[in-house]
């Protein structure tokens, strides 16, 4: 159903068309309800560009001075919330401030800032220039957070727990270890941010529809004035790239990633049975049913949200896939899903911090929780020390956990004539092997659990903190 008494002759774009758009066809092409995100960034994109141009004398000085002044009264109109948008006339947050400014200074010299410019490299500057200053805060939170690990891991560094494979109970280590493991998963992905900001922060500015410029614009100055690195180095490319969001959603994801794993181990730490940990009330609620509940819905939300985090990843990467060259209006789609992503990530990171340094630590449950059958690899290796080669050791050491378990005594309180019994080689200083702590402190080769080993991982994470 064509809208007769919506004439397309009112768009930006309307001299060629002579019907009306669909009412509803207005509504599904408009991106003025999520991309006024990028107001901001428009309007200063908008003062460089003109700023260009009348460097180049396509407009002049004066007129210049018109179009900042006016773009200025524009941005303090959207910040102070004052900004109406026309509905079904303001298509996007490009037309709207155009728009606004011909009403602020008059057409004749508003008409004349899109002189040269499409709304193709627009958008893609303001997307490039809002999701760097977005990543440059998120990097300061993701540094915050790592700072608590650090502080955390330094403090609490005598504090002895089991650490797990398949969930089962293996070997003793420190509580920092286990902290610092996830950290070092966060510092990749610390790594890898700085490294997608640098390919996002570059100016597609001066890229034109997709040919380029035919005003001999200075693109490096608009590019330095809006603090790009640089410059896309291909107009086409410049305007039909959005793989600076598909990286930072592929960032994201993975950050979530570990973000959900970190949360379910703290989730079952957290739990009764283990008990190693307790949220602080500021990141727990209550059950309306049962009164005795604490839920740790901070991180099973953290937990959660990496579906949807995995989910704009998968999404985009469809939407982009098979597109031909160029801008194509499916672009719009790569939006909503970046500023839900910063949001989503910038949060949970936050969250995280918040819970991390709130979270009280219960090492005596850590330390009960330890298990003599946890020392049956040191029981191992001490053979080994006597030169017995480890494949009979690991054989030897199985057989002392099969005598506890058959006569219920404890592997550490096997007496020295039963682990004789099981084999001759074994001496008085058996007994110096059943020792958590010394077990943790005989993991002393570089990235163990031993206390050195540890101190040097905190120094490794500072540095890289930077
Ligand atoms: N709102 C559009 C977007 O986000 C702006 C670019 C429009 N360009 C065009 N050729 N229709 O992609």
């Amino acid at each position: 159903m064509a809208s007769q008494d919506k004439p397309s002759g009112q768009m930006l774009w309307g001299g060629r068309f002579t019907g009306g758009l669909d009412p509803l066809m207005v509504q599904y092409n408009e991106s003025i309800y999520f991309d006024k995100a990028l107001y901001k960034q428009d309007i200063l994109g908008s003062i460089a560009f003109a700023r260009a141009n009348a460097k180049s004398g396509i407009i002049s000085q004066d007129e210049f001075v018109k179009i900042e002044a006016g773009l200025r009264e524009v941005e303090k109109e959207w910040a102070a919330g004052t900004f109406k948008i026309v509905p079904g006339v303001d298509e996007d947050i490009h037309t709207a401030n155009e728009r606004r400014l011909g009403e602020l200074i008059g057409k004749d010299v508003a008409g004349k800032l899109h002189t040269g410019r499409s709304r193709n490299e627009q958008i893609a500057t303001d997307m490039r220039m809002w999701l760097r200053d977005e990543m440059r805060r998120i990097e300061a939170h993701l540094v915050a957070f790592l700072r608590v690990v650090v502080r955390r891991a330094e403090q609490e560094i005598d504090y002895v727990m089991p650490g797990y494979t398949h969930l089962q109970r293996a070997q003793p280590i420190r509580w920092s270890h286990w902290m610092l493991s996830h950290g070092f998963a966060f510092a990749s992905d610390l790594d890898r941010l700085r490294e997608v900001i640098r390919r996002v922060n570059r100016s597609p500015l001066g890229c034109g529809a997709l040919a380029g410029n035919p005003f001999g614009i200075d693109r490096d100055m608009m590019a330095e004035e809006l603090g790009f690195d640089g410059l896309l180095w291909n107009s086409m490319g410049g305007v039909g790239d959005r793989d600076f969001v598909a990286e930072f959603l592929q960032w994201g994801a993975m950050l979530m990633q570990h973000v959900s794993r970190w949360a379910e181990d703290l989730i079952i730490y957290s739990s009764a049975e283990f008990g190693f940990v307790r949220l602080a009330d500021a990141y727990s609620t209550g059950s309306s049913l049962m009164p005795q509940k604490k839920n740790p819905d901070s991180l099973e939300l953290l937990r959660g949200k990496s579906g949807r985090a995995f989910g704009h990843m998968a999404g985009f990467m469809m939407t982009q896939k098979g597109l031909p060259t160029t801008y194509n209006k499916d672009l719009q789609e790569s939006l909503e899903p970046m500023l839900d992503h910063a949001k989503t990530v910038s949060d949970s990171i936050q969250i995280a911090e918040g819970v991390l340094a709130t979270l009280a630590t219960r090492p005596d449950r850590m330390k009960a929780a330890l298990d003599p059958f946890m020392l049956a690899t040191d029981v191992a290796d001490y053979l080994v020390r006597k030169g017995v080669p480890f494949r009979e050791t690991h054989h030897i050491s199985g057989r002392c956990v099969a005598l506890s378990e058959q006569t219920g005594v404890p592997m550490n309180e096997l007496s020295y004539e039963q682990l004789k019994g099981i084999d001759a080689r074994f001496e008085e200083d058996i007994a110096e092997s059943f020792d958590y702590e010394k077990s943790v402190e005989m993991r002393a080769a570089r990235g163990g659990t031993s206390k050195s080993s540890v101190l040097e991982q905190i120094k490794v994470m500072k540095a890289m903190l930077g």
